[in-house]
């Protein structure tokens, strides 16, 4: 038998990027290629990349210089570009890099075998009436106990910043079976975590016969899967958290105390030039349902940042907001024009000025996830055993609420899901003891 080719995919940006990426290298290993680490000796490259800020997608043009010299070595290598900057600029790339032997867009992905074996340059950054779901081999790829599963995509809310409706098309669910089939697939082989997936995931609403499911229904469902021990979602909108989901929080206990839930900005002007339509009331109100339904919740956040004519009284609501909420985790950024998105029409701050605003949200943010995490210490919390920790006899895992916990457990094994007391929290995990089951 001919020796396996050798594929290596580098992956930007979100979680989705992260699940697309594991689905494509098993669209090629079903045309025999195999996952490698490096691009060096691999017979393809495929960079699926993220679009969301301007950092991120100039990464891509510097990974592509860098890829210059081992195609010149190995002329038959071939370099692809999936992801949204694939979709946003498309055949710009094929033009500026002429070492871009393929193009494919988030939508599209399915058909990357066929591109791949096409000689010359190809490009697909269509939105096809097919699902790619549908046409993709079934899930394999496994590293560990807890995975990624797309349950929706794309996005119609349109926030005046943002590229992802352009990007990853119109809001579509995909049918619970499906997703259903996939998460018991995901547990036969030994996955105990799921996080369902979508750019707008509590807008899910999916088919089940001729019914409309949304996601609350969809969570109560796969909390009866056997084996299937924990369950989160991300990315919400505050405006799509109806009552039912709120209640799953109370509930359901596989359903993790963790909830991310992007705000973006504290100030009413600024969420409304953001298109994001919901006040500031309106997020604080909706943070006290959910923590009367689950008090021991662990809220995350994103924030912009510099927004075209934030002023320093409506940056400074920001800071205010994030003081009455106390986020146990959060992103923030600093705002970035995106072409064809409506803000990017309007005048910048000066850099100066959203740098320094950025870092004091920063250091906040980070006295907040700071105290939360001191807040752990004494608490017995579950933890899923991911992989081995650098010492002899450590285990590493994620605890109910997402934080990276340190176990000297010389019996744990990967994928256990134990007791454990959080003993002390360092500066981005905790550490803490197995308790007896
Ligand atoms: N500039 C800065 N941050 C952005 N985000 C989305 N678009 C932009 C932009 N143009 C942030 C938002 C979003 C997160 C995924 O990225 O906070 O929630
Ligand atoms: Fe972008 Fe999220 Fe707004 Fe949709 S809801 S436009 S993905 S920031």
């Amino acid at each position: 038998m001919a020796d396996p080719k050798k594929l290596f995919i580098k992956t930007y940006g979100c979680q989705m990027n992260v699940y697309d990426s594991e689905r494509m290298a098993e669209a090629m290993g079903a045309d025999g290629y195999v996952s490698v680490d490096s691009a060096e000796g691999a017979d393809m490259v495929l960079i699926n990349t993220c679009h969301i800020r301007e950092k991120a997608s100039e990464k891509l043009y510097s990974d592509l210089g860098r890829l210059r010299k081992l195609k010149a070595e190995n002329p038959a290598m071939k370099i692809g570009v999936a992801g949204c900057v694939a979709q946003a600029e498309g055949a710009e790339i094929l033009r500026r890099m002429p070492l871009v032997d393929l193009v494919v867009g988030p939508q599209a992905y399915h058909r990357l075998p066929e591109m791949a074996r096409a000689p010359g340059q190809s490009i697909d950054t269509d939105f096809p009436l097919e699902d790619k779901f549908d046409a993709l081999p079934e899930r394999k790829a496994l590293r560990g106990p807890a995975a990624f599963l797309t349950v929706q995509e794309g996005c119609d809310k349109f926030c005046a910043f943002c590229v992802v409706p352009y990007t990853r098309g119109a809001e579509v669910s995909r049918p619970v079976e499906r997703i259903l089939t996939e998460a018991r697939g995901l547990v036969a082989r030994g996955v105990r975590d799921i996080t369902l997936l979508g750019q707008n995931v509590n807008a899910y609403h999916g088919m089940m016969q001729d019914q409309d499911w949304t996601l609350a229904r969809l969570l109560r469902e796969m909390a009866q899967i056997d084996g299937l021990e924990r369950l989160r979602y991300t990315t919400s909108h505050p405006n799509d958290m109806d009552n039912d989901l709120i209640a799953a929080h109370g509930d359901l206990p596989k359903l993790m105390p963790y909830l991310h839930l992007p705000v973006q900005s504290g100030s009413d002007r600024i969420l409304k030039a953001m298109n994001r339509k919901h006040s500031t009331e309106d997020y604080l109100r909706l943070i006290e349902r959910i923590r009367a339904a689950r008090p021991d919740i662990l809220l995350s956040s994103d924030f912009i940042v510099g927004f075209p004519g934030e002023t320093e009284a409506e940056f400074e609501q920001t800071l205010d907001l994030i003081r009455a909420v106390g986020f146990g985790m959060a992103y923030s950024f600093k705002y970035s024009a995106r072409p064809g998105t409506p803000a990017a029409e309007k005048p910048e701050l000066p850099a100066d000025v959203s740098d320094a605003r950025l870092q004091r949200l920063q250091a906040l943010l980070g006295e907040q996830q700071r105290a939360a995490q001191s807040a752990m210490v004494g608490r017995e919390v579950g933890v899923l055993y991911e992989k081995p920790g650098r010492q002899e006899g450590q285990m590493i895992g994620k605890s109910d609420h997402l934080h990276a916990v340190h176990v000297n457990d010389s019996t744990g094994q990967i994928g256990d899901l134990v007791r454990v007391r959080i003993t002390a929290a360092a500066s981005n995990s905790l550490a803490g003891e197995r308790l007896p089951a």
